[in-house]
């Protein structure tokens, strides 16, 4: 009997149906001109790790600068507030963050929602140890699409809480509908406090998304990582490039991921043509006016209460009823 020859692989690429719609969702991303991947893909393990590591990058003032506005006006907030109130968190983010906040205003009930269970779970059990007077509701939800609320909060007051400016995530369309839903969500009395990111020198824009020490760019180079390892893709990320630059018209950081070379690339089983110099778009970071802003609130039922802004009119944080 021959033996089997020592290079023979056995390899058993388990593609579950949820790989399968993963693979053909970013094999058509990879498909369509321009090229694109969903920012959804970022947050594995290793991406939310780096997440964290950029909010503490000198260059991302983002993070440290809402942090200073919640420490100077988190009081004054509260003052403005109701006291039965239930805070509803989309996305259940920074734990740094939501501490403030529920310390200022020490809600009856705390709501937060995210599309990932696991996470969602972790974060709400933590803080419902180490805030046992607040009732916690977590809900696994797609905050993108109309959610119900759990019905023990029916009779509470309900701030919505959207920092980090993920607002700016979303293409500015987008930004209107999720804002609608929200509106919809917390019901005509409710209120919303969100953190979002101003227009300002391009430098300062360009660096806070493409940092000296190359965080940002691990960050965006490992979504290849990433489907390297759930959809046995063969992605060399060292003929890749992170690219972050402002677009004026459109009033967003952009980043890419630009091909080095012309090359295949193998996904779950089918390939892919990249051009040397083609880049694959990744993600958007909408930058808005307070004007502009306060507009696109407007069109989805919300007037502003107040707002608080750093000295150098960077980051500003509304409260919006
Ligand atoms: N919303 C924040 C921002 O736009 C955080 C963020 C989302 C981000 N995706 C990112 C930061 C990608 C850097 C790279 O800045």
């Amino acid at each position: 009997m021959q033996k089997p020859s020592p290079e023979a692989e056995y390899a058993f690429h388990d593609l579950k149906p949820d790989t399968l719609a993963m693979a053909a969702e970013v094999l058509a991303g990879l498909r369509s001109t321009p090229k694109h991947i969903s920012p959804k893909y970022f947050y594995d393990a290793e991406g939310s790790a780096l997440f964290e590591q950029i909010t503490d990058l000198p260059e991302y003032y983002l993070t440290r600068t809402e942090m200073a506005l919640f420490d100077a006006h988190l009081p004054a907030i509260a003052q403005l507030l109701p006291k039965q109130l239930c805070v509803v968190e989309y996305g259940s983010g920074s734990s740094l963050k939501i501490r403030k906040l529920l310390e200022s205003l020490t809600p009856r009930a705390y709501v937060p929602v995210d599309i990932s269970a696991e996470h969602l779970e972790h974060n709400a059990k933590t803080l419902h140890a180490d805030f046992p007077q607040i009732a916690v509701y977590p809900v696994g939800a797609d905050f993108t699409q109309p959610f119900e609320l759990p019905r023990a909060v029916a009779d509470l007051t309900k701030l919505a809480f959207f920092p980090g400016s993920s607002i700016g995530n979303f293409d500015p369309q987008d930004a209107a509908a999720f804002l609608r839903n929200v509106r919809h969500t917390i019901g005509a009395e409710g209120a919303l406090l969100i953190g979002v990111d101003r227009k300002k020198s391009v430098d300062v824009l360009e660096q806070a998304y493409d940092d000296a020490a190359g965080v940002t760019a691990r960050f965006n180079l490992n979504v290849l990582a990433h489907f390297n390892e759930s959809l046995a893709a063969d992605f060399n990320l060292a003929a890749f490039e992170h690219v972050a630059r402002y677009n004026k018209d459109a009033g967003c950081i952009q980043m890419f991921l630009r091909s080095g070379v012309d090359q295949q690339v193998t996904i779950a089983g089918e390939r892919v043509t990249l051009q040397a110099n083609e880049e694959v778009h990744t993600e958007n970071s909408y930058k808005y006016h307070p004007e502009e802003f306060l507009d696109l609130a407007g069109g989805a039922g919300f007037t502003e209460v107040s707002r608080w802004s750093d000295a150098r009119d960077w980051f500003t944080l509304y409260l919006l009823n």
